[in-house]
């Protein structure tokens, strides 16, 4: 696996490579078995498979969360090797985002205002322009993203359209734990007993299946009642949306056909997940 560090070596180690399609899975490290997820198809997919390892600062809304960002590259690269990957670009701060250089920003419209993007304000914008530059500078064929972070694909499907480039993007499902829990960078900055609590978020959306064809007005209290009832979690928001607009749905119309989005927090960590009616 070759590693660089810059852009050059990047574009040095591209250009040495054998022609063929790439498949191309960005991350901001931490790797974990949700992430391999999508190191596996990008590895059966493509003649070459490249990563990315780059805590992106400018999608972050919150200093700590960027503090705390869990941190390891030696776990990375390993994780990354296993899973046969011929290329990982690692690049420093100043690397990707030199002093007086501009950046190319893109507008969501109406995807990057709604949950994840009024809850965490220019986030999707910071999102969108570290995956654009990573896609000018890596020009993948495929690129893998997991469905835990749904608004994020539904925004990356945008970025392709206005950048008009070729790349797929594939979105993958969600990956959890044996109790339920949706892997996460995150979970490993849960106390021992808020992780053997939080399965109860994914429990609670998998029980509101059942009720896909009533109103989302009683799903909603459904769940909100649910997580009221455990003390240690604080529901931020949960909401029910159109899959493509990703609008939400009127609390009368029933919630089957469309994704319910749920966040919430323990502790200091902030827990997101998802699930389709
Ligand atoms: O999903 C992530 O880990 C990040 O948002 C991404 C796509 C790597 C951009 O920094």
């Amino acid at each position: 696996m070759i590693v660089c560090k810059t852009k050059k070596e990047l574009a040095q180690a591209l250009s040495s490579l054998p022609k063929g399609s790439i498949g191309f899975v960005p991350t901001m490290g931490a790797l974990h078995q949700g992430h391999a997820s999508l190191f596996k198809r990008a590895r059966a997919e493509n003649d070459i498979f490249a990563a990315s390892v780059f805590v992106n600062p400018i999608q972050f809304n919150n200093p700590d969360d960027l503090k705390n960002y869990p941190r390891n590259f030696e776990a990375d690269r390993k994780l990354l090797e296993q899973n046969g990957c011929d290329l990982v670009f690692a690049p420093s701060e100043e690397e990707m985002y030199p002093q007086g250089e501009a950046v190319k920003s893109y507008s969501f419209g109406a995807l990057e205002t709604v949950m994840e993007g009024a809850q965490r304000p220019g986030h999707f914008k910071g999102v969108g322009v570290v995956v654009g530059l990573l896609f000018e500078l890596i020009k993948p064929d495929n690129a893998y993203f997991g469905e835990k972070d749904f608004q994020q694909v539904a925004v990356i499907q945008d970025l392709v359209r206005q950048m008009g480039i070729h790349t797929r993007i594939v979105p993958c499902p969600i990956q959890r734990a044996e109790d339920g829990l949706a892997l996460s960078s995150r979970n490993a900055l849960l106390t021992p007993r808020h992780r053997a609590l939080a399965p109860e978020i994914y429990a609670t959306l998998k029980k509101s299946t059942q009720m896909a064809n009533q109103t989302c007005r009683e799903l909603k209290d459904f769940v909100c009642a649910q997580i009221a009832a455990v003390p240690e979690m604080e529901l931020e928001y949960f909401e029910i949306a159109r899959p493509d607009s990703l609008q939400s749905v009127p609390d009368t119309e029933p919630a089957a056909g469309n994704v319910g989005f749920i966040v919430v927090w323990m502790g200091k960590v902030r827990l997101i997940d998802n699930i389709r009616y």
